[in-house]
């Protein structure tokens, strides 16, 4: 569906590159994960899909069409993002008119925009809240919230950019049994964010960056092989995963596998 081919960019007060000759593929209904330290280029990247970043060097093409200057603003009607910060993304005074604010924006007819709304919400299993104040809620449940809103807009593509980071561990469950719900159904392409490597598990498709470059990219299982690659990237490595290197056969393993060979 999105086809990033050769794309250099560099901030104007940056004297390094920012993303280095980055090409990379993401295919309809996919869950693609990006890791990569404080600084690997992640959400420069994001930047350049949605088109807030446009001086880059190298191509993008979605759904078969290069992304230019004449459809940049309706092809970033295809994306909605969900950011880092849960308090820093709601514009409504209940939970309802916060997820339907963007669709009122768009002009969609009144019922159209009650029944999205009640869609989206439900999708994320808000819909109770729908009176509550969104200040009020916990880290994933505002995050839920954000995700219902950008659901609602019924986007070709969700991204996450670090979007489980400030919330607790109970949080970035709920947020990661939602993705994997929207998984399922399989219409929206999801790239999710992360440098907590055991967010990947349930992604079909997983990117390590480094310093603006691909290091290493394929399946969780791939991946999680690429031992190389995950030692040169600097992330933590999650407690299952230090323990297969050391118990068994100097490999990480998924959690489910060291279970397994354990
Ligand atoms: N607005 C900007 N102006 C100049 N340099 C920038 C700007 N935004 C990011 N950079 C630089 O570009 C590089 C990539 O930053 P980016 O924000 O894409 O990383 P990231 O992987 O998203 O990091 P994090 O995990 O901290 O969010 C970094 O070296 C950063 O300092
Ligand atoms: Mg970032």
């Amino acid at each position: 569906m999105i086809g990033l081919e050769d794309i250099t960019y560099s901030y104007r007060t940056g004297e390094y590159k920012a993303l280095d000759h980055i090409s990379l593929t993401f295919r309809r209904g996919e869950w693609v994960s990006i890791i990569g330290h404080n600084g690997s280029g992640k959400s420069t990247l994001v930047k350049i899909l949605m088109g807030i970043l446009d001086d880059y060097e190298g191509s993008i093409t979605v759904d078969g069409e290069l992304l230019d200057e004449e459809n940049r603003i309706t092809m970033r009607k295809k994306f909605a993002i969900v950011f880092q910060n849960p308090d820093n993304q709601f514009v409504g005074a209940t939970v309802e008119d916060d997820v339907a604010f963007g669709l009122e924006n768009n002009g969609v007819p009144r019922d159209e925009m009650v029944r999205r709304t009640e869609e989206a919400l439900k999708a994320v299993n808000m819909l109770e809240f729908r009176d509550h104040e969104p200040s009020r809620l916990s880290g994933g449940q505002k995050q839920r919230v954000a995700i219902a809103s950008a659901l609602a807009m019924a986007p070709d593509v969700l991204i996450l950019d670090e979007a489980t980071s400030m919330i607790d561990p109970e949080g970035r469950r709920e947020v990661l049994d939602i993705l994997r719900t929207i998984h399922r159904r399989g219409k929206t392409t999801l790239i999710f964010i992360t440098h907590d490597l055991s967010e990947i598990e349930d992604s079909d498709h997983a990117v390590i960056m480094k310093d603006g470059q691909i290091i290493s990219e394929g399946t969780v299982e791939e991946i999680y092989k690429d031992t190389d690659a995950l030692l040169a990237s600097r992330l933590v490595l999650p407690f299952h995963m230090k323990i297969s290197k050391r118990l068994l056969d100097g490999s990480f393993l998924s959690y489910d596998e060291l279970v397994e060979r354990l």
